[in-house]
């Protein structure tokens, strides 16, 4: 039997050698994810840019230092948290996925979950709540944690839309600043993701 380590390897290499859609041909480098790979939270983005296609590392431009200045923030350095994106291979001028791509790629990042087992999966942005929650609306459910099968989601907005938009950016933060709190009322007996799941909404909206 392989261990976490090693089935992470293994769905790492497969994506990068992975040819089930267009984007590989047009991008320079594939961006599996990377990180902590026992971490309690994990961060899911919708697709690499241009730096990320670069360097074949996840949230590694502009977004991703503002993901690491709110890292810091709540304690955590990047490398003690995992990131990863829905898509592996940079969409053309960082175009939406097309539907297909996402169908192509998908899997892999189920994978990656079902290894990791994080506790509490951050989305950030619209695309990457939807690919959890097909009735979510982004600017709604914002900072509000939902059992969805069998992960814990916590939407924000997308950390290169607060960039654009500093109304977005407060959200973004406070919301941000909520994870510890959500993290550690998951882990208490009667706010646990299974007490959650079987909750009448499966949905916490901590005050804080
Ligand atoms: N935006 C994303 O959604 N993912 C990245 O890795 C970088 C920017």
């Amino acid at each position: 039997m392989m261990n976490k380590k090693e089935i992470l390897l293994q769905i790492e290499n497969s994506v990068k050698v992975c040819k089930k859609c267009r984007l590989c041909d047009l991008a320079n480098n594939a961006v599996p994810g990377e990180g902590n790979i026992d971490s309690e939270i994990a961060f899911i983005g919708e697709a690499p840019g241009a730096e990320e296609d670069r360097q074949g590392r996840p949230f590694v431009g502009r977004a991703g230092k503002l993901l690491e200045v709110l890292l810091k923030e709540i304690g955590y350095k990047r490398e003690n948290v995992w990131i990863g994106n829905i898509i592996k291979h940079r969409p053309p001028e960082n175009r939406d996925p097309l539907p297909d791509e996402v169908m192509a790629c998908a899997p892999y990042l189920t994978l990656q979950l079902r290894a990791i087992k994080p506790k509490m999966i951050v989305t950030l942005g619209r695309y990457a709540m939807y690919y959890f929650d097909k009735d979510g609306k982004i600017s709604r459910d914002r900072g509000i944690g939902k059992m969805i099968g069998e992960n814990f989601i916590f939407p924000v907005y997308h950390p290169a839309a607060a960039l654009r938009n500093p109304s977005m950016m407060q959200d973004f933060r406070s919301d941000f600043l909520k994870i510890p709190s959500v993290l550690t009322s998951l882990k208490t007996p009667t706010n646990s993701s299974q007490n959650l799941a079987g909750s009448v909404d499966g949905q916490i909206g901590l005050e804080i």
